[in-house]
């Protein structure tokens, strides 16, 4: 086995790592994950980590989960892959569209397979846009995210999404890519008047909308808790209000649902939670549980049939439908239905959770805690108070090292960090969660 210092003097020479300053990471050394079981994570040199992330928002099911690598085996040796191109495709891809559309909201009957996040939103961009030109309705090219939104980084996505943090080094967004406010009341300061804000955004998104005009604009893309750009929970009444702009205009609308997705909210979608009754909706992570990649667009019937009749649908991967990430999503599932995990969250973890991070609202390092069931975020500020704050202050990136300094994994993004657990996580997991936050951020005031 390789030495740890050999394999970061390797890592260093040939690998570029994804959202990395690599100056920053060459000086500091790559840490490097060795093994994962339930929510640990054991590290190179040995050391034992809570992974207060799941991986990168989706290890839904836990780390090592036996049904889902018997599932991966025996579909390997089965057949290990064949492509969904050519009027053919495999026993999984099968199951798992139909099992998608069975558990997806009513309209959405129809998936089609990709490998990522990105790309099932590009997907979806591309099923729009020759969506609405079959229906003679070309000029409908224009789509609407917010600022703050996460959508992915291929140039359409990276243009979707509302970070100039992954825009401003692409020179993105591309043309015809708009973006409306978001419900994020604290960065604008207006955390005491939260409806109002929300309510202003409705009103700016359709005036966006009117400047445009209606007929060139093709879908709003949302994600229901905006999660990279800072677990940003709307108020009540929000995304009624912006599902409803979209379908008075004939706007498609789509839930980017890659994070709220599999029970992280206490439901199988956020959709369900807000009725949002969306036109397509954008699914990976939380899908295979991260075990393999998988992304999924659902297209609901309307749309579909359009599409169906259309002619050639010159769109895909060599990988969509891939067999074995579709078994691998199938015993995924399986876990989540079987060991009630939608239910676990809604009912007890993700109560008890959001009631441990609550407890920080007092904490002097803490101006702000959003959240809902098994998603969190504590907005910090220095001892001169939120006023003090400086767009590179970066507490939240200072704050994750720390809480990782004390055995726990959690996001660091600009001022603030957020967690977000595996759903098997235990209330006594919770617990050495947030004992970590604690000790880290009491340090982090200390200095
Ligand atoms: C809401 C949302 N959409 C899309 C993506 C992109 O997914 P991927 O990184 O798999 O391309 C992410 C990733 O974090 C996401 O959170």
């Amino acid at each position: 086995m390789s030495t740890l210092s050999h394999l970061q003097r390797l890592d260093a020479e040939h690998q570029l790592h994804p959202f990395t300053n690599h100056e920053e990471l060459h000086a500091a050394g790559t840490h490097i994950i060795g093994e994962g079981e339930g929510v640990w994570l054991t590290d190179q040199n040995g050391r034992r980590l809570l992974d207060g992330l799941a991986g990168l928002w989706c290890v839904n099911v836990g780390y090592g989960r036996p049904e889902l690598i018997r599932a991966a085996t025996e579909q390997m040796k089965r057949l290990c892959y064949y492509p969904s191109f050519f009027n053919t495709t495999t026993e999984p891809a099968i199951e798992l569209a139909a099992k998608l559309s069975a558990l997806t909201p009513a309209r959405l009957n129809y998936a089609m397979f990709s490998n990522s996040g990105s790309e099932a939103n590009e997907t979806a961009l591309k099923l729009i846009r020759g969506y609405w030109k079959l229906k003679g309705q070309p000029h409908r090219t224009k789509i609407i995210t917010r600022e703050f939104a996460y959508h992915g980084v291929t140039l359409a996505t990276a243009s979707m999404t509302g970070l100039p943090s992954c825009q401003t080094p692409f020179d993105l967004p591309l043309p015809g890519f708009l973006h409306a406010p978001a419900p994020h009341a604290y960065a604008v300061n207006r955390e005491g008047d939260r409806d109002a804000h929300a309510d202003w955004c409705i009103a700016e998104t359709a005036r966006l909308i009117e400047r445009e005009g209606p007929e060139t604009i093709g879908a709003i893309f949302a994600e229901p808790i905006q999660g990279a750009g800072g677990v940003i929970v709307p108020p009540p009444g929000y995304l009624a209000k912006l599902r409803a702009l979209a379908r008075q205009h004939g706007i498609l609308f789509v839930a980017d649902e890659v994070i709220t997705a599999f029970g992280r909210l206490g439901a199988w979608f956020a959709s369900d939670i807000w009725n949002l009754d969306p036109d397509l909706m954008c699914l990976a992570k939380g899908l295979t549980s991260g075990y393999l990649p998988l992304g999924a667009t659902m297209v609901a019937d309307e749309i579909a049939d359009v599409l169906i009749h259309g002619g050639y649908l010159a769109h895909g991967f060599t990988y969509s439908g891939h067999p074995v990430p579709c078994a691998v999503a199938l015993a995924n599932i399986a876990v989540i239905e079987n060991e009630h995990l939608v239910e676990r969250v809604s009912d007890d973890v993700g109560p008890y959770f959001q009631q441990q991070l609550q407890s920080f609202a007092k904490h002097p390092a803490v101006a702000e805690i959003r959240g809902c069931q098994l998603i969190g975020a504590m907005e910090l500020v220095p001892r001169g108070g939120k006023s003090a704050l400086t767009p590179t202050s970066a507490l939240g990136i200072r704050g994750s090292k720390l809480v990782r300094e004390e055995g726990v994994i959690v996001r660091g993004i600009r001022d603030l960090i957020a967690i977000a657990p595996p759903l098997t996580i235990t209330r006594e997991e919770i617990d050495v969660i947030f004992a970590a936050v604690a000790r880290a951020l009491d340090r982090l005031w200390d200095h």
